[in-house]
């Protein structure tokens, strides 16, 4: 081949390489730079009002963003109401919240720039905003996402993470959507605000795992509270904190309680036990900044989990129903 045609051939590949890369488009942090542009403070101001009339709420925003985005991606799918939608899976039912405070930030959203933001976009900077009024780290939320159409029960099921399971099978779960062991350990670092109900680490008080004793791995001192608060036969609804040193605190005290043998959930304290991940648990619990720095590049990937971008989906007018 002549120099000149192999340049060519070179050129047009490049061109074909540049298009495709064009058409699947990235998400970008000033995408409504001039299309919404107080978005970040409609949204923040929203957050701030929330939190002041509920601590909690910062944890709840939180979680919502990982429900979302484990579960065909970080398209507000979560939001869509319907009898057999993703707000029904067991990891959601009766427990993921936060709901109402996403329609009132979406209200404002409108108010401002009608029918430009995603709900989608909306929960990853209401869950941003979370942990920063919460004192954790803050870190630049990218954009662009567009909303999806579904929302599926069964998918959600499958998807989403339950308590009962082991560190590999965790380790499955965020592997299916791009996300490795240290994803997995900085981002279960959100259970250091927020708060969970008996029945979801009961089965530890008491007879775990059929052995006839409580969970060995649980703290003594930490064991007989639980084991007042959740009794056999008790309120499995009732509420307890993750991190009882600062319940609404962002910081690196879960990390701290799990090699303390305090973690709240089975799969909290796996990750203590576990040969893959124990010693980043105990990295996190020793360094502050080390897991600020790992949470916040890894939200960024979880954010990133299959959006929707260009002109796939839609922009919802009500977070609630597809237009
Ligand atoms: C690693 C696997 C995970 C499991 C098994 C898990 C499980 C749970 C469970 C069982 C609850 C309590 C639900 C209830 O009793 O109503 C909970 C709450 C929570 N989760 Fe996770 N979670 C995981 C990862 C994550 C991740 C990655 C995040 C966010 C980045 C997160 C954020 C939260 C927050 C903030 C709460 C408290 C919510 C509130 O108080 O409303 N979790 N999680
Ligand atoms: C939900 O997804 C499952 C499999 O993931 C599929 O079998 C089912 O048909 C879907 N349901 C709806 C209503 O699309
Ligand atoms: C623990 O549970 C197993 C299986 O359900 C049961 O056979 C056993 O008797 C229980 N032990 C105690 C001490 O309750």
């Amino acid at each position: 081949m002549k120099a000149a045609v192999r340049n060519q051939s070179l050129v047009v590949a490049l061109l074909v390489l540049l298009l495709s890369v064009s058409v699947k488009s990235q998400l970008t942090s000033d995408f409504y730079g001039t299309t919404c542009p107080n978005l970040l403070q409609i949204v923040r101001k929203e957050v701030r009002n929330a939190i002041k009339f509920e601590m909690r709420m910062a944890a709840s925003l939180l979680r919502l963003h990982f429900h979302d985005c484990f579960v065909d991606g970080c398209d507000a799918s979560i939001l869509l109401d319907g009898t057999d939608a993703e707000k029904s899976a067991f990891a959601n039912l009766n427990s993921a919240r936060g709901f109402e405070v996403l329609d009132s930030v979406k209200n404002a959203v409108e108010r401002a720039c009608s029918g430009v933001v995603s709900c989608a976009d909306i929960i990853a900077i209401s869950a941003r905003d979370a942990v920063v009024l919460s004192g954790g780290p803050s870190w630049k939320v990218l954009l662009g996402r567009r909303d999806g159409k579904v929302s599926n029960q069964t998918t959600a099921n499958s998807a989403l993470t339950t308590p009962f399971e082991t560190v590999d099978q965790l380790t499955a779960k965020f592997a299916a959507v791009g996300l490795d062991t240290t994803d997995l350990v900085s981002l279960s670092g959100a259970h250091t605000i927020g708060l969970a109900k008996c029945s979801s680490f009961s089965h530890r008080l008491f007879n775990f795992s059929q052995t006839g004793a409580p969970d060995t791995t649980l703290e003594t001192e930490m064991l007989r509270d639980l084991q007042s608060q959740c009794p056999l036969n008790g309120d499995t609804e009732k509420t307890v904190v993750f991190d009882r040193n600062s319940a609404d605190l962002f910081d690196n005290h879960y990390f701290k309680n799990l090699v303390n043998g305090k973690g709240l959930l089975q799969t909290d304290q796996e990750l203590f036990s576990a040969t893959t991940t124990k010693s980043l648990v105990q990295s996190y619990s020793e360094d502050i900044n080390l897991f600020f720095n790992d949470f916040r590049n890894s939200m960024i990937k979880m954010g990133n989990i299959s959006p929707l971008t260009g002109s796939e989906g839609e922009i919802r007018k009500n977070c609630r129903v597809i237009n």
